[in-house]
């Protein structure tokens, strides 16, 4: 049962369409329909609101706008920073000034526009180098360093400093934000959220009524999607749809269509990162300093923690010697941005990565080389493996993985073989790349790092399980199904799965940072454990040689408890906000991914011919779900960094607001050629059965692909010209990097 590659559990339901997500839900009569009216001013003080032909449109119920909030006007994590319905501050354009409720979607869309707003306009800070140069912040700036990094750097026989960018990107789960209200008796509500975070959207709503929180639930049976947008950016539509079912008493559905979902909901950090470095003749770092900047938008949101993931990531899997580090939160008149996943990790990846890469070029040396001469030290010795927040690597199996797939992957050979293909066309050029990935596993905040779950056996045998996490797509369910059916040594169908509800499992964490599976299958297991140990000691005495079903209807009989509760906490974890110094993490999964691309010198036009995947995910529960996520991951990642181009007006408008103009990797995308192996090998932590996170860690395999494409700049017009190739590598961009375009980045 574990280590097998069963299917997805909602795998039926979904190939025949029968799996509902939130739009698919039964409605109850009367149910009303909401959406939004949106600003078109991108910062600036809301002076007045007409919605009388609004109001006056045919099927529109209520018009609700700020006032109308009894309590808290926040639908965001951090403070009172994220109104639900701007009050008097517009913030970004795009943002929600009103709530149109309608007996259908479409007058409710219709009448949305009708909604008009008089904005008295206020300059507008957009990009990071705009809120850089004018000191905003949405939180204060964060410096770690170890070592005396100026002298390092002075000492150094070679130095370099740049600046890079990579972009941000639209998550694009394709389920939209959604979430229903429901009106319940004696002042309490139902809420039925798309969501990573339904305890969050209870405590949300619960704030904005001036209610306790035990007169809300949320329920969450499947996301279309979640990637980390739905994270905390379901809190806005969460709180719209109870808004609604509060002040008409009737059940309200709000679901964003997709240009409203991209233009109202956070995305990806894109990154401004500037970097000194210093190293000896065979590439090795002595010292290295960076300035990381993040557009973080108009609100904290979750910002501080995706910075902060940044900066533990970007050593990725290299030692560090000396490193002094700057990470400024920009904050600009642009949507909030939120998690995505990898949560900042990658964008630290990308840099360290970038360094290595500029490094390697400046010395005529094979970036994988370089690669290679800075990795962590064996986790044995004392020396080169310790992080820069003071975290100790016990389990490098970087090197040792990177030489696997060196050779697995054929990659000397075919650098060769490259060489040959570039000399003789002119106008085609092939590059490749292998990179490695170290990724942090645990939520940074501590307290996060918890969970719970609930397991009934029934008097027939029959199995319910319901625990804190939510389910994306990524297989949480089928994973804790089979593990709780491998305790009770039951058969997968025997044990079913209930919707996440906060009225079953209380004070649950987001379904995020990949460790779903750690926390809750481990509750899932304590609570299962505890049932098979009373079972155990009653066929003990009851006659060892009994049937599951048999056992179980004797036990019932003889009053024994058959349902039981289950709770985790990771142990180890504990670091220090102030200082970002301690063990901020459980362990790290790692991998490394090789590909091949090619570009067309005339147009910037490149596709991916080949990509090799090796990655660690301990001891694999389901080979099946893991190579699934392993395979998304990496083309998300890709995506982000060749394809996936957000793009805004000079006014603060987001210009690519649905797919016309955003374009996501499609299957045609995927290298023809695409090989993944799992790493063998036990977690070295008391997992799970061993196991290891898998959801975040495989999208950071798409640098393979953005360092490839640098490779093929290289080819083409020699080492100086990739430092300009940024990310994402479109082809505009790789021709720009070719000298063959003019103009700047947008
Ligand atoms: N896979 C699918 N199919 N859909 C998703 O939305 N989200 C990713 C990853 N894989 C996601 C996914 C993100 S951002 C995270 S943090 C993890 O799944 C969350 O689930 P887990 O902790 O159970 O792995
Ligand atoms: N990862 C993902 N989501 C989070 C984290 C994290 O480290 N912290 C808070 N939310
Ligand atoms: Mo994932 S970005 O931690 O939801």
């Amino acid at each position: 049962m574990i280590g097998a590659s069963l299917p997805h559990e909602s795998g039926p339901l979904h190939v025949t369409g029968s799996a509902p997500y939130l739009d698919d839900l039964p409605e109850w009569k009367g149910t009303l329909h909401g959406a939004f009216a949106l600003a078109q001013t991108a910062h600036g003080r809301l002076k007045s609101l007409d919605v009388d032909a609004a109001r006056a449109f045919p099927g529109v119920v209520a018009v609700l706008t700020a006032a109308d909030i009894p309590v808290r006007n926040n639908a965001g994590p951090a403070a009172e920073d994220d109104p639900v319905l701007v009050r008097d501050l517009v913030s970004f354009h795009g943002q929600a000034l009103a709530l149109v409720l309608a007996e259908s979607f479409e007058a409710a869309r219709k009448a949305a526009r009708l909604v008009s707003a008089e904005i008295e306009a206020f300059p507008a800070l957009l990009t990071v180098d705009e809120a850089k140069a004018a000191e905003s912040w949405v939180l204060p700036p964060v410096q770690v360093r170890r070592g005396d990094t100026a002298a390092a750097l002075a000492a150094s026989p070679h130095r370099l400093s740049g600046t890079t960018r990579v972009g941000g990107q639209e998550h694009f789960y394709l389920e939209g934000q959604g979430a229903y209200a429901l009106p319940r008796e004696d002042r309490g509500m139902h809420v039925h959220s798309s969501t990573q975070h339904p305890t969050e959207m209870q405590h949300l709503v619960a704030g904005m009524l001036g209610w306790e929180a035990h007169q809300v639930s949320v329920e969450c049976r499947r996301m279309g999607g979640g990637f980390g947008g739905k994270e905390s950016q379901s809190g806005q539509v969460s709180c719209a749809a109870a808004l609604g079912a509060w002040k008409t008493g009737r059940p309200v559905k709000v679901r964003l269509d997709r240009d409203d979902d991209m233009l109202l909901t956070g995305k990806r950090h894109d990154f401004l990162v500037e970097y000194d470095v210093g190293f000896d003749d065979g590439g090795l770092i002595l010292g290295v300093s960076f300035v990381m900047a993040s557009r973080c938008g108009f609100s904290p949101d979750l910002s501080g923690p995706v910075n902060d993931r940044a900066v533990f990531h970007l050593d990725n899997a290299y030692y560090l010697d000396a490193v002094a580090i700057r990470s400024l939160r920009c904050r600009t008149n642009t949507v909030s941005n939120t998690a995505f996943r990898g949560f900042g990790g990658p964008q630290g990846l990308f840099a360290i990565e970038s360094v290595i890469d500029a490094v390697a070029r400046r010395l005529g040396l094979d970036p994988l080389d370089v690669r290679k001469m800075n990795f962590y030290g064996p986790s044995d010795g004392s020396h080169r493996n310790t992080t820069h927040y003071g975290m100790r690597v016990e389990d490098n199996i970087a090197p040792a993985l990177v030489d696997r797939l060196e050779a697995t992957s054929d990659y000397r050979h075919r650098r060769q073989a490259l060489q040959a293909f570039n000399d003789s066309h002119r106008f085609l050029k092939r590059g490749i790349a292998l990179t490695p990935v170290k990724f942090g596993i645990s939520f940074t905040a501590t307290f996060y790092n918890q969970a719970g779950a609930m397991v009934h056996v029934y008097a027939d045998g029959s199995v319910l399980v319901t625990h804190g996490g939510t389910e994306m797509g990524q297989g949480l369910y089928t994973k804790v199904r089979q593990i709780v059916a491998h305790e009770l040594g039951l058969e997968v169908e025997r044990v079913r799965m209930l919707p996440t509800d906060t009225s079953r499992i209380p004070n649950t964490s987001a379904t995020a940072a990949s460790s779903g599976t750690d926390l809750n299958g481990m509750a899932a297991l304590q609570a299962a454990r505890a049932i098979k140990e009373r079972l155990d000691t009653f066929a003990a005495a009851e006659g060892p040689n009994l049937g599951w079903d048999d056992l179980v209807a004797k036990a019932y009989r003889a009053r024994i408890k058959l349902w039981e509760s289950g709770f985790y906490a990771t142990p180890k974890i504990h670091y220090d906000p102030k200082t970002m110094q301690g063990r901020p993490f459980l362990y790290f999964a790692y991998g490394a991914c090789c590909a091949e691309v090619e570009i067309d010198t005339l147009t910037g036009e490149n596709r991916i011919l080949r990509a090799d995947i090796l990655h660690d995910v301990g001891r694999s529960l389901n080979p099946a779900i893991d190579r699934g996520q392993i395979e998304g991951g990496f083309l998300q990642g890709a995506g982000w960094l060749t394809t996936e181009e957000l793009w805004w007006t000079p006014e603060g408008r987001l210009w690519t607001h649905a797919p016309s103009t955003y374009k996501i990797p499609a299957a045609s995308d995927c290298p023809s050629d695409l090989r993944v192996d799992f790493w063998e090998g036990d977690n070295i932590e008391e997992t799970v059965h061993r196991s290891k996170a898998v959801g975040e860690p495989p999208l950071m395999h798409g640098l393979a692909v953005y360092f490839a494409l640098k490779d093929a700049v290289v080819a083409a017009v020699g080492a100086e010209a990739a430092l300009n190739l940024v990310a994402p590598a479109t082809p505009e961009a790789v021709l720009r990097a070719l000298g063959g375009l003019s103009g700047t980045q947008p």
